[in-house]
């Protein structure tokens, strides 16, 4: 049996009940793995408030860290004993212990702790493809200057971070001016608080009035409009999650009015879909970690138990950096 996270329907945190599980043994190309760590991300939220709908009752969370049990047949690239690491579907990442695909669960490196591993497989692998395969059509160059909304944050600390180790001017936003502090310290060259200033206006005046080539954009409904205007010709919209709301549909004209625009709505689980892309972009996350240049910043830890106040600091823009479930 394990201790684990339900939801019995959509709603708000006080929706997550803690509950006995079964856990059984793993099936073919499953483990079976014990969390030592759990990490929090916004897609929990989506997940218990229905608007990434779930099959009722199910356990929520994607993202954790711990030691490998079991495992079943035909997986080889992990055996019992092994320190690992994961961003995976299906959700359920919090619990104790956890039988799951092994497909995307990774070997942690002796020197990333369990908690480092929790709180940034998912957030880490996410600012990997953004940084590494969102690019726009005319390239990113030593220099240019790219737009991450939400900096802050879980993935915007490692992005502002490993933006800086490839080069780029990133141009933060963050909801105050402790956050914006926060991002200018992890590598932002600029930061600008979007509850006080006008973005848009600031980003042209940052640029000298050309506007940047993508803006990583994780808040939806509330800056889509004015990202647009953000971009150069040609410039790229990523779109990747939704805090403040879904993007209401939009019309294609506007982005040919905006300069012949791009728009494209990524999500991790495209990226990670096959066990050797995984391994390569977690390699690829545990190098930059490995080397310093990329610290992961765990500002919160709650206990499993408390997960409830857990969500609700998320939601309330409380938190920085990531958020890490303690066992
Ligand atoms: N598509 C993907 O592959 C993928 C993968 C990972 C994460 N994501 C997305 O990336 C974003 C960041 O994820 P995270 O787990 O690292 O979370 P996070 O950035 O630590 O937290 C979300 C942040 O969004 C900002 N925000 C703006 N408006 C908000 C609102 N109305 N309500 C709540 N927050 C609001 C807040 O920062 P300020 O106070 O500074 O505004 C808040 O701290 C989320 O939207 C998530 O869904 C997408």
């Amino acid at each position: 049996m394990s201790l684990a996270v339900q939801i019995r329907q959509p709603g708000g945190p006080e929706e997550l009940h803690l509950v006995d599980v079964p856990v059984g043994e793993p099936g073919p190309g499953e483990i079976r793995i014990r969390h030592h760590a759990i990490g929090l991300n916004f897609i929990d939220v989506y997940h218990r408030t229905g608007l990434y709908p779930l099959n009722m009752p199910a356990t929520i969370g994607m993202e954790a860290a711990g030691v490998v049990e079991a495992v079943g047949e035909g997986v080889t690239h992990l055996k019992a004993g092994d320190r690992a690491a994961y961003a995976s579907q299906p959700p359920g990442s919090y619990c104790e212990v956890r039988v799951m695909p092994a497909k995307c669960v990774c070997r942690l490196p002796d020197a990333i702790s369990f908690e480092t591993g929790a709180a940034m497989m998912l957030k880490g692998l996410t600012a990997q493809y953004l940084l590494k395969k969102t690019r726009p059509v005319e390239g990113l160059e030593h220099g240019d200057h790219v737009l991450f909304h939400a900096a802050a944050g879980g993935v915007g600390l490692i992005a502002c971070q490993w933006a800086k180790a490839l080069g780029l001017q990133l141009i933060a936003t963050a909801g105050t001016d402790a956050k914006c502090q926060l991002a200018l310290a992890n590598g932002a060259a600029h930061a600008i608080n979007y509850r006080t200033e006008d973005f848009a206006a600031r980003v042209k005046e940052i640029t000298g009035g050309r506007g940047v080539k993508v803006v990583y954009d994780s808040v939806g409904k509330d800056t889509w409009d004015k990202s647009l205007d953000c971009l150069r010709p040609f410039g790229l919209m990523a779109s990747f999650g939704n805090a403040s709301g879904p993007v209401a549909p939009f019309a294609p004209g506007a982005l040919g009015a905006k300069g012949s625009l791009y728009v494209t709505r990524q999500t991790l689980f495209t990226h990670i879909a096959t066990r050797e892309a995984t391994q390569a972009m977690a390699d690829d996350l545990f190098a930059v970690v490995a080397s310093g240049q990329v610290k992961i910043h765990i500002d919160q830890r709650y206990p499993l138990a408390e997960v409830q106040q857990a969500h609700r600091d998320l939601e309330a823009r409380k938190t920085t950096g990531s958020t890490i479930l303690t066992l």
